[in-house]
């Protein structure tokens, strides 16, 4: 059998047996589900789609890139006009297309509908114009069209299952139409990225993050599902929006949530295997840390806002060492925020302390935490040190003034993770100056305007001294004859190659030295030149790299610990990790032993490209 693509099958004996001559008429199947597929007699077997549903499907699609041959064998020669583009060429349109677009949010639609058409071309496209994309398909732009759902809602992409299904969980995963699915990443919408409840809108979020998936880490299209677990919002304003596309009614919770996510965990794997890896994004804080307790010793699953946000604030800081020629263990961290982010990066940072010969309570010793109700100290009034916060209260007195704190602990490392926009003022960045040489300084903070301290007033106030990386992105700051290019802590770097390595491997349960494994080759990638530059991150368009490198550096971790189920062990691993992902290239349409009984009735000459003006 020659497989063309998922849907795509020839059987080697229909070939074989056909050199006799071309069925000219199409015969169109009635009465089952392949009905609208029209099939040219013998030569090609039913699976073969053809005709207008054949450049109706976004994977087979190639829009002007069929040749001749293929227009004609295929059935769809004259649906489109005679020119033939290279892939290239078409990159080319897509990429004026895009930029001819005013606003982000038409650049998105734009996308979403190449998406919808000709998903080799989208992908490739958004793997070679990662930084300028990103941004686009993923955040800042993907909350305002989480916001604008309603609106923008067009066809179907992912799975909507809603506490009314509860019950049924398993039947609505059986509607899916891929078998193959591998990674999930799923939502319930609480709190997309700095935007709160958006409930069902939330969808982008696993649409987005499964796109770099593919772009990224080269993980097949179909093997990706993403999913919103509709349990209601209380987005008042959704609520009451007539464009709203989700339940409407309060979100539901207690046992009956509980119950629901259960069965839509034992729903996946009843389906599609207990390797199947999920990733849980953008759940409220108090069910994130909940969910992933509850669930990592039993699923193939982590947390990308607790974990993923982890790894690539740890990778900033062991890149740091390079500069300030210390060791992580030679520091003092505070930390404003005491929420998913600032408590995933405590626990990872204390893990790699660990790593270089700490105690657990010598590395946590390092680690003080401020959070709404100030310092964490283990008798302070307002209490609410509950779960991971009370490994990190401190026998101290009560203190709020965040400035007090700086000027009391005298950290060499400060990370933001509060959205308290400018919580990092002037007067703390110049105390930072103060006792350090080279002061660290992380604003984490999503979006932009909720960033502790922008570039320009860290380089500022520190004299140009401190060792910066942010959450959203900032543009170079120029100070006298210096220009630095501050790096972005960006989630990407990190989650499409760890779950590319897990799954590659068959690991079952996803540790923390996994992450930490991410943030150490991350952090290897970093060239003498980045950290020149001011940047504590390689290049955005170098993320692909980091994706198999880290896959890779998971993959001998698991063989050495004795975690991985497939065998025999690849002899040569990054030949292993190629060899899965997929081919953003167009492949032939037609098996390569097509032999026409004679060769295509009509003759074109090729028609020269003529260069496209933006
Ligand atoms: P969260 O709601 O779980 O935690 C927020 C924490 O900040 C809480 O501990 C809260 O008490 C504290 N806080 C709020 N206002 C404060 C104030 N004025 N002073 C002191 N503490 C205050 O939120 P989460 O998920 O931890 O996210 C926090 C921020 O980190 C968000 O802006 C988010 O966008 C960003 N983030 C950045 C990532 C990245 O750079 N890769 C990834 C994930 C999150």
């Amino acid at each position: 059998m020659f497989a063309l693509g998922p849907r795509v099958v020839i059987s080697r004996s229909a070939i074989a047996g056909q050199k006799a001559v071309l069925v000219e008429t199409l015969r169109v199947l009635k009465a089952d589900e392949t009905q609208k597929r029209h099939v040219t007699g013998d030569i090609i077997s039913p699976g073969q789609v053809l005709g207008i549903e054949h450049l109706r499907d976004p994977r087979l699609n190639k829009g002007l890139a069929f040749t001749l041959e293929e227009r004609q064998a295929l059935g769809i020669h004259g649906l489109q006009p005679a020119r033939f583009k290279s892939q290239e060429e078409q990159i080319e349109l897509c990429r004026i297309s895009v930029e001819r677009y005013q606003e982000d949010l038409n650049k998105y639609l734009y996308l979403t509908e190449l998406h919808d058409r000709n998903e080799k071309l989208f992908f490739r496209l958004l793997s070679e114009n990662i930084e300028r994309l990103m941004p686009i398909v993923y955040t800042p732009t993907v909350g305002l069209a989480c916001q604008k759902f309603g609106l923008i809602y067009r066809r179907p992409r992912g799975l909507f299952i809603t506490i009314n299904d509860i019950g049924h969980v398993y039947e609505v995963i059986k509607n899916w139409p891929e078998p193959n699915v591998k990674a999930i990443v799923v939502t319930d919408g609480e709190r997309i990225l700095g935007l709160g409840d958006l409930g069902a809108c939330g969808m982008g979020i696993p649409v987005g993050k499964l796109a770099l998936y593919t772009a990224l880490a080269g993980f097949k299209p179909h093997e990706c599902l993403p999913i919103v677990l509709d349990v209601g919002t209380n987005n008042q304003t959704l609520l009451e929006d007539p464009l709203y596309v989700g339940l409407r009614q309060k979100r539901t919770t207690g046992k009956l949530y509980d119950d629901f996510v259960d069965e839509f965990m034992e729903g996946i794997v009843k389906r599609y295997g207990q390797n199947t890896l999920i990733q849980f994004e953008d759940f409220g804080n108090h069910n994130a840390f909940r969910f992933l307790d509850k669930y990592r010793e039993e699923y193939c699953t982590f947390n990308d806002d607790i974990q993923g946000t982890a790894s690539v604030a740890v990778s900033g800081l062991l890149a740091s060492k390079r500069v300030t020629g210390k060791n992580l263990s030679d520091n003092k961290f505070l930390f404003l925020g005491a929420g998913e982010a600032a408590i995933g990066i405590a626990d990872l940072t204390v893990k790699a302390l660990e790593n270089e010969g700490l105690s657990l309570e010598e590395a946590r010793d390092r680690i003080w935490m401020v959070d709404i109700d100030g310092l964490l100290a283990v008798d302070r009034p307002e209490g609410n040190l509950e779960g991971h916060k009370k490994f990190y209260a401190k026998k101290h007195a009560p203190i709020k003034d965040f400035a007090a704190i700086v000027q009391e602990i005298k950290p060499s490392i400060l990370i933001g993770a509060s959205a308290a926009a400018g919580a990092f003022t002037p007067e703390i960045l110049e105390s930072m100056a103060s006792f350090n040489e080279r002061p660290i300084v992380f604003a984490l903070s999503n979006p932009t305007s909720k960033a502790e301290c922008t570039a320009e007033q860290a380089y500022f106030n520190t004299g140009g001294r401190v060792i910066f990386c942010s959450g959203s992105p900032f543009g170079k700051v120029v100070m006298g004859d210096k220009t630095y290019y501050p790096g972005q802590g960006n989630n990407a770097y990190i989650f499409p190659g760890v779950s590319l390595g897990v799954l590659l491997s068959g690991i079952h349960h996803i540790n923390e030295q996994i992450f930490l494994i991410a943030s150490e080759t991350v952090a290897e990638s970093v060239s003498e030149d980045d950290l020149a530059r001011g940047s504590l991150y390689p290049p955005l368009s170098s993320i692909k790299e980091c994706s198999v490198n880290i896959a890779c550096r998971i993959l001998e971790y698991a063989y050495q610990e004795r975690i991985a189920s497939v065998y025999p062990k690849p002899k040569d691993m990054r030949k292993y990790v190629e060899s899965h992902q997929y081919n953003y290239n167009y492949e032939p349409s037609l098996p390569q032993t097509w032999q026409w009984p004679n060769p295509p009735y009509i003759k074109t000459k090729p028609m020269e490209p003529i260069k496209l003006k933006a």
